[in-house]
């Protein structure tokens, strides 16, 4: 590597002994100098990134998603580190989250365009890890048309996305197959905690008797109660809370459920947080038990990379001890296919879900 790269250039790495190991994006800011994007002696040209990303859409293609909404470009997944890439319906939105790939947007886009034919490209360049490689966070349209209601289908239900200003890319895709999963067991009365648009309420709607939908955001609860009223699920009820409260509350109450699904934002955003995070994992999923009749269904999640999945398994075990709610692991699911895992790099593993059933 060359101490006169530029920030974000595509820079050719050597070993100590000069031997040529492969091309990176070098980054003069963040602790990731380096991002290898190929081993090869091969020209990291067009036809380069246009191979890397047909490979990366052609897997989607292949996996026959049933659903308009869902990933194409998973980053270090895909062999295109810190490039994140959503597709709903004939939109893309995309995320550049280091100085190389900003750097290469402009090559990206139109090859985007070309191999998927979409109308219009958004760039949520708006998460905080950009500013650990002195970016900017903006939110730009790159090329084409993006409108701020896009409809889109996942299975049989349907939702209007805003690309602009929803949480993520608009939707948590990385839940598709965990919502249906969930559906096998859902039965009864329905909790749905940390709901965001409805996903899992929605989508547990047609097995529920009813479903209550909870979320701190009055902008996610009046896209919950959109949804449902576009779904037809007259079932669902959305509500404002704290999750925290709102179990306490629930307990005290004597209110009881056949299924609950909880699936928090990350609370471990980074290693000095795991001790707060574990406590808070340990807290809604304690009470969430005490929540659940025997027989009933708990569908619980984390998606902090930094609570690795033995940590919260550690954790659930140890919320059931303390509810004396003795559960089984029926399902232990993980993010969907579109955000494949690449071994080697941990950081790609991050959503863990379990679908446990209390004994009793
Ligand atoms: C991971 S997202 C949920 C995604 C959703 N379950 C889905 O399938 O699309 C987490 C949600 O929790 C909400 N949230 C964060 N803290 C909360 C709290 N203390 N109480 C209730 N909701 C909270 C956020 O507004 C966000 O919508």
């Amino acid at each position: 590597m060359s101490a006169e790269a530029e920030p974000g250039a595509v820079v050719r790495v050597k070993g100590p002994r000069g031997k040529a190991m492969g091309w990176a994006l070098f980054s003069d800011r963040s602790q990731i100098t380096l991002r290898m994007i190929s081993r090869e002696d091969v020209p990291i040209d067009e036809a380069f990134w246009r191979a890397r990303l047909a490979t990366a859409i052609g897997f989607r293609e292949s996996l026959g998603i049933d659903a308009t909404a869902y990933r194409l470009v998973h980053a270090e997944a895909d062999l295109l580190p810190s490039l994140i890439v959503d597709r709903y319906a004939d939109r893309l939105v995309l995320q550049a989250l280091s100085q190389g790939m900003d750097r290469l947007t402009p090559v990206i886009v139109p090859l985007l365009m070309e191999l998927t034919g979409a109308a219009g490209v958004l760039a949520r360049n708006d998460p905080k890890v950009r500013q650990l490689e002195g970016l900017e966070q903006t939110v730009e349209l790159l090329a084409g048309d993006v409108p701020e209601r896009i409809p889109v289908r996942e299975g049989t239900v349907e939702y209007d996305v805003d690309p602009w200003k929803g949480q993520k890319t608009g939707l948590f895709l990385d839940q598709r197959e965990n919502r249906e999963a969930a559906a096998r067991y859902a039965h009864g009365r329905v909790l749905d905690a940390f709901s965001y648009n409805g996903g899992f309420a929605l989508s547990l709607a047609p097995q529920a008797t009813t479903v209550e939908a909870v979320d701190i955001s009055a902008d996610a609860v009046a896209r919950i109660t959109a949804n449902a009223a576009k779904n037809g699920r007259t079932n669902v009820e959305a509500r404002e809370a704290n999750v925290f409260d709102e179990l306490r509350r629930l307990e005290r109450d004597n209110q009881r459920y056949d299924t609950i699904v909880l699936d928090p934002p990350a609370f471990a955003k980074s290693k000095a947080s795991i001790v707060k995070a574990i406590s808070g994992y340990k807290e809604i999923n304690l009470r969430a038990l005490r929540l659940l009749k025997p027989g009933g269904f708990l569908v619980t999640c984390s998606c902090s990379y930094n609570v690795d999945e033995a940590m919260f398994a550690q954790v659930i075990y140890e919320a059931s001890v303390d509810s004396h709610s003795p559960v089984t692991v029926v399902e232990k699911r993980m993010q969907g296919r579109d955000h494949p895992v690449l071994l080697g790099v941990p950081e790609t593993y991050y959503l863990k879900c379990l679908i446990l059933r209390k004994m009793g």
